[in-house]
């Protein structure tokens, strides 16, 4: 019975053009009674007046089973028009594991974090039982953010606005002066549950409901790159310190920057060019992620215990980085935040027993003067891309090419995002798209 009335009055939503749900079973959006209506009403939100065909017709001129060597770099579209920051929402946000936080930021029953993926605020928290939980961070009365992008410690999730209040678990445990109020139940105005998972110290969410890229999926995507940690050390690390950088390129455009195979160090990051051995700089590709990797340089030069004697650069789609370097490990997690800007943010962590010959200040000294080092190269990095993003707007510049053999983890992005776009406008437009 409740699939065909969440059915009917999809259906009656979509032929009115009506602009609000009123499912008093579930919201449309966290329904588990049936994912069809769902999926319809979410990309009717999402495109109102559905996939135009210039979007059509951009994403496929991108092709993803041209090789590298032979194709042409995606659009400047893709970096620039408002409409693929929607498709990046619809296709790419929404359907991946997406790393928001650290496990120790949620040791205690009550603690939680808070951000937006996209347009979408979510908060993870752990219930009284120790269990992670996440949820969009939005009241069911009103829509108001129950909490501030941040992170905290709660009892309780009461709203600031009319006092909605949530259990740790997400359920509606009071709102006052509902006194005649008609077909509802409290039970299902609980907080809309995200799935959560951690892997390592992250702590990863996946907005969209679908049971495909199941956590176990995360964590074979991941295998790879934890065997190569591993043998760098991965256990016995601490975190250091948080920094957030708002850079107003796309985020694609600041991850094709890291992917280019060490390609622009020598031009760009003169220090650090310095410190690493380009002879030895490899890139391996796969399925949802690609490593680039080298050695330090042998020699004795200033700043090389920050960089050690192996690096280890891994991208994991869509949007993590994690960097292994001398005594450092750090993961940048990059964020949309529309078509034209994005935020970064890097979490650093040291080996437990780095340093060990310094004392507490000596130590911290060196500690604030490898983060300045590391910033550095991060502020030049963010120079490049807004650069990039200048040029990507210019009606001369429409797409570009790969130099093959260094180029390929960015190639390998270009591809895994195709993918995502064909994917998603097969779903919508089977049609037009034939892969
Ligand atoms: S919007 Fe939250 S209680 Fe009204
Ligand atoms: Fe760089």
């Amino acid at each position: 019975m409740r699939i065909i009335v969440c059915d009917i009055l999809s259906r009656l939503r979509t032929s009115v053009k009506l602009t609000r749900s009123y499912c008093t079973t579930q919201t449309y959006v966290g329904c588990k009674s049936d994912e069809a209506p769902c999926k319809r009403l979410f990309n009717q939100k999402l495109f109102p007046e559905g996939i135009s065909d210039y979007v059509t017709s951009e994403v496929l001129k991108f092709s993803p089973s041209i090789p590298v060597e032979e194709a042409i770099t995606p659009p400047a579209s893709w970096y620039s028009q408002p409409q693929f920051h929607t498709l990046d929402k619809a296709s790419v946000f929404r359907k991946h594991w997406i790393p928001v936080g650290r496990v120790d930021q949620l040791k205690e029953p009550g603690q939680y974090i808070a951000g937006f993926i996209t347009d979408d605020p979510y908060l993870v928290t752990r219930d009284e039982t120790g269990k992670l939980q996440a949820f969009y961070n939005i009241c069911r009365h009103h829509a108001t953010l129950l909490v501030d992008d941040n992170s905290g410690t709660v009892s309780k999730f009461q709203c600031p606005y009319h006092g909605w209040t949530y259990t740790l678990s997400g359920r509606l445990a009071k709102a006052t002066r509902l006194r005649g109020i008609k077909n509802f139940n409290a039970k299902n105005f609980g907080l809309i549950p995200l799935e959560v998972t951690t892997w390592g110290p992250l702590v990863f969410i996946k907005l969209s409901t679908d049971d495909t890229n199941s956590s176990d999926d995360l964590g074979v995507q991941l295998k790879e790159v934890k065997t190569r940690l591993d043998k760098m050390g991965l256990d016995n690390l601490r975190f250091v310190e948080r920094r957030h950088y708002r850079v107003k390129c796309n985020w694609k455009v600041f991850i094709d920057n890291y992917l280019d195979g060490g390609y622009h160090v020598e031009y760009a990051h003169k220090d650090l060019a310095g410190l690493i051995e380009p002879k030895d700089y490899k890139t391996a590709v796969f399925d949802g992620f690609s490593i680039q990797s080298s050695s330090g340089n042998k020699g004795e030069k200033e700043g090389q215990d920050r960089i050690g004697s192996a690096v280890l650069f891994s991208h994991v789609y869509p949007n993590l980085f994690i960097n292994r370097y001398g005594p450092w490990l750090d993961f940048n997690y990059t964020y949309p935040i529309d078509s034209e800007n994005c935020e970064v943010v890097f979490d650093w962590y040291l080996e437990q027993d780095a340093m060990n010959e310094l004392n507490s200040t000596e130590k911290e000294a060196k500690i604030a003067e490898d983060i300045r080092a590391s910033e550095k190269v991060q502020d030049e990095d963010i120079v490049l891309c807004e650069r990039v993003q200048k040029g990507l707007r210019s009606t001369s510049f429409e797409w570009g090419r790969y130099a093959p053999g260094v180029e390929q983890a960015d190639h390998m992005f270009h591809v895994e995002l195709a993918t995502d776009y064909r994917d998603y406008l097969n779903n919508m437009k089977p049609e037009v798209v034939k892969q």
